[in-house]
């Protein structure tokens, strides 16, 4: 079993802006790594290889829009304990794209989050209070999404891309990890 997620992996210069603001931020934490940078779309969870490859392959299927969050906030979630970009305004392609996947995950007998969906990057895990700065607003553009697994490691989680839609992502084609 993988422990699996679909997700949006940033452009260079979106990851740049947000490791600059990590380093803003009050050392109460453990900040997240710049490879781990991500928008979770729909966690999965553990998932067997037979389920993996018919929710991958239902989601190969679905249509591809651009999307496009301005994020203008740094929010303090006090019960996971993240601090986390969070936008005042969502694209609601992001939205469908959550909905869609959403469903595909349920056809397949996986439970998902029945909470509304927040787009969000958590940059700061085990976060303990607010972090009273002013940001600037970063621009986070995907024409693509991925499906991700989660690992641990003697170092800490890793999230490695697994699959990717389209097969090169046209904002970022030489992204790699
Ligand atoms: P995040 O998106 O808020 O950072 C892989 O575990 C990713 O899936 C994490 O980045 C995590 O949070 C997100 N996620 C969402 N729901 C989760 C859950 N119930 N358990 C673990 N991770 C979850």
């Amino acid at each position: 079993m993988k422990r699996l997620f679909f997700a949006l992996w940033p452009e260079q210069t979106t990851r740049q802006s947000c490791i600059t603001l990590i380093s803003q931020l009050p050392n109460a934490g453990r900040p997240v790594s710049a490879r781990n940078l991500h928008i979770t779309l729909l966690f999965l969870g553990s998932v067997d290889s037979s389920q993996q490859a018919l929710i991958s392959q239902e989601a190969g299927k679905l249509p591809i829009s651009p999307i496009t969050i301005t994020f203008d906030r740094l929010s303090f979630w006090k019960k996971p304990g993240v601090l986390c970009l969070t936008a005042g305004q969502t694209d609601r392609n992001i939205t469908q794209l959550n909905n869609a996947l959403t469903s595909i995950a349920k056809q397949h007998g996986i439970l998902v989050d029945e909470r509304p969906f927040t787009p969000h990057v958590t940059l700061m895990k085990k976060a303990r209070t607010e972090a009273d700065i002013a940001i600037s607003p970063i621009l986070w553009r995907a024409h693509g999404f991925c499906l991700a697994e989660s690992i641990s490691t003697a170092a800490g989680v890793e999230y490695r891309i697994i699959e990717r839609w389209p097969k090169t992502d046209p904002l970022n084609p030489h992204l790699e990890n």
